[in-house]
């Protein structure tokens, strides 16, 4: 099965699917975590979109179809798929639906993730990730443990563009770009919309429901 999950800056895509990975041993394919990765690899192309990054705007459809074909192409991860935070607006969208089809595969369910700004705003603003393992934590909602050995307050990262600043610029390219997406998805039936202001265990538990009930898996 191949799933998409989208919603605005800091609507839970990267924890949610970080539990459906563990859950039904998908493959996250995060355009943002990719990106990031050239930056912190000091790649050329690193160089060229930190700014871009930086400023809350989207790095060029060319660029990031570039990069993600190379993992769609993988035949261990046929099939696999959880695209978090791609597509990102309609042209990647129709560019997703051609190169799965190059590939013999297509999108099964399409989740989005309702929070409001305000919510955002405090998420993103106490937002930590572990430079180890990468887990996603929250100094308001989702603390990391005290003591543990991975997450050690050491390890923890705050993002570049986790200002509150960049956060809104990010929700308003959200908002042009990202939310047409809604009713190119809904016309092919695929859209379910879930409450991404409820704990992060109701909502993991409502998306295992839509993905356990979902007919039509390979
Ligand atoms: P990307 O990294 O994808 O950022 P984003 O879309 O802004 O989303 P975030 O990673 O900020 O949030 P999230 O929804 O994953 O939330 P999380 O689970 O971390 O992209 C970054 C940039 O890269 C873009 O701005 C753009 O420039 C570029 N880019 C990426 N993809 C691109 C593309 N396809 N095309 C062009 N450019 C692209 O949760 C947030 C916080 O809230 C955490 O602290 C978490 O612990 C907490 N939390 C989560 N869920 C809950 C809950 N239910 N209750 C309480 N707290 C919660």
């Amino acid at each position: 099965m191949n799933l998409i999950i989208f919603g605005p800056p800091g609507a839970g895509k990267g924890t949610q699917s970080k539990h459906i990975v563990a859950k039904y041993n998908l493959f996250q394919l995060s355009t943002g975590e990719i990106l990031r990765d050239e930056i912190k690899n000091k790649t050329n192309l690193g160089g060229e979109i930190s700014s871009i990054m930086n400023s809350g705007s989207l790095v060029s459809d060319e660029i990031v179809s570039k990069l993600i074909e190379k993992f769609i192409s993988k035949l261990e991860n046929k099939n696999r798929f959880i695209f978090d935070g791609y597509p990102r607006n309609i042209s990647q969208a129709e560019n997703l639906g051609y190169l799965l089809e190059k590939y013999n595969q297509k999108i099964d369910l399409v989740l989005k993730l309702s929070v409001s700004l305000d919510l955002i705003k405090k998420r993103i603003s106490g937002r930590y990730v572990c430079s180890i393992c990468g887990k996603i934590y929250n100094e308001f909602f989702n603390p990391a443990p005290i003591n543990a050995d991975c997450c050690a307050s050491k390890f923890l990262q705050k993002r570049t563009d986790d200002t509150l600043d960049i956060a809104v610029k990010r929700f308003q390219t959200y908002e042009k770009n990202t939310e047409p997406l809604i009713e190119f998805y809904k016309k092919l039936n695929l859209l379910k919309v879930v409450n991404g202001e409820s704990p992060i265990t109701q909502i993991n538990e409502e998306i295992s429901d839509l993905i356990d009930s979902n007919e039509g898996w390979l």
